[in-house]
């Protein structure tokens, strides 16, 4: 089972970069950042200053605890599923919450990293250790198929971390539908948006002055270094980030700052860089109220209510099904 996924992942992952990379212009997704080096250097921007978003949620899950799991519990107890769930530093405000209060429930976490799931069942496990947490390794894909299989009681299926950001609208709402497909009447879905705010704040947030974004995006080129034998150098590209306030979309990029040529081998591919050529690695959506309706009403959901920091830069919505799809 292991070995059949590892290997299917593994062919998908060789097709991705090849097609990303003789696109034009190029790309790389951005999922595949996440491998252990990604992983920590993710941790790494989360801690810092001009990342907003973590702080903004924890704040969030921090203040309103006791409204956010009132809506979760329900008699007969639930279903905790957390999609990309990561080192769970935020989701344990709310499990420490829920387990004070005696409340019934299961913790279902599921990340595409191992290493991340393994972790956090070790930190669930040491600091509340009364919570039946069950980890469950997997892409949102494998995983949302897996999703309608707990119908026995309630669900309550949570995205932290404003991840949706990373899909352009039209794949936001497919992911949308998926879940709304696997939800029964009484199901939520509970979910962080980064909000539209100063472009500033914004191009800060990815354009950090330690260059940790910088080597965050490099890492999509490194871990084809490390596992497809590629020979990139990452001193040869430029991190770029662009925001446009009218559609609310941050871009990341990764300039060629000279002509060049890099092998692929695993591939068998060469490709040639003009100077100046971008690959383009990662989107970061930024929401509003508007925005996040329309996605829902789209994917057969409805916002129900929603919780905001004080600045409003970051609100977490909860979405029941509506209507028929
Ligand atoms: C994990 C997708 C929410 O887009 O803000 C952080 C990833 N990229 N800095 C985001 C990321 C650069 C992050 N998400």
């Amino acid at each position: 089972m292991k070995n059949k996924s590892t290997t299917s992942f593994e062919e998908a992952y060789k097709k991705d970069v090849y097609l990303g990379l003789t696109s034009y212009p190029k790309y790389l997704l951005s999922k595949y950042i996440y491998d252990k080096d990604g992983d920590k250097l993710f941790q790494k921007i989360m801690d810092l200053p001009e990342y907003y978003l973590t702080e903004c949620e924890f704040n969030i899950l921090e203040q309103h605890k006791a409204q956010i799991s009132e809506t979760f519990v329900s008699p007969d107890g639930f279903d905790l599923i957390e999609l990309g769930a990561g080192d769970g530093k935020k989701t344990k405000i709310l499990l420490k919450y829920l387990s004070d209060k005696k409340a019934q429930f299961k913790y279902l976490p599921i990340d595409i990293s191992e290493n991340a799931l393994q972790e956090l069942e070790a930190s669930v496990h040491k600091e509340i250790p009364e919570v039946d947490i069950k980890i469950q390794q997997g892409t949102y894909l494998e995983t949302l198929e897996r999703l309608a299989e707990y119908n026995s009681r309630k669900k309550v299926i949570m995205v932290l971390g404003s991840n949706i950001g990373n899909l352009l609208h039209k794949d936001a709402i497919q992911f949308l539908k998926k879940i709304r497909s696997a939800m029964s009447p009484n199901d939520m879905l509970f979910m962080g948006f980064d909000q539209k705010k100063n472009p500033q704040t914004i191009l800060n947030a990815y354009n950090d002055p330690q260059g940790v974004t910088a080597a965050f995006n490099k890492n999509g080129l490194m871990r084809i270094n490390r596992e497809l034998r590629g020979n990139f150098n990452p001193d040869n590209f430029l991190h770029w980030e662009t925001y446009d306030p009218e559609t609310g979309t941050a871009r990341s990029f990764l300039v060629s700052t000279k002509e060049q040529q890099v092998t692929v081998g695993d591939l068998e591919l060469e490709v040639h860089f003009e100077q100046w050529e971008t690959i383009h690695t990662e989107i970061s959506q930024k929401y509003d109220d508007h925005v996040v309706n329309w996605l829902a009403k789209e994917a057969g959901l409805k916002v129900t209510e929603a919780f905001s920091d004080d600045k409003n830069y970051y609100k977490n919505y909860i979405f029941r099904i509506e209507g028929d799809l």
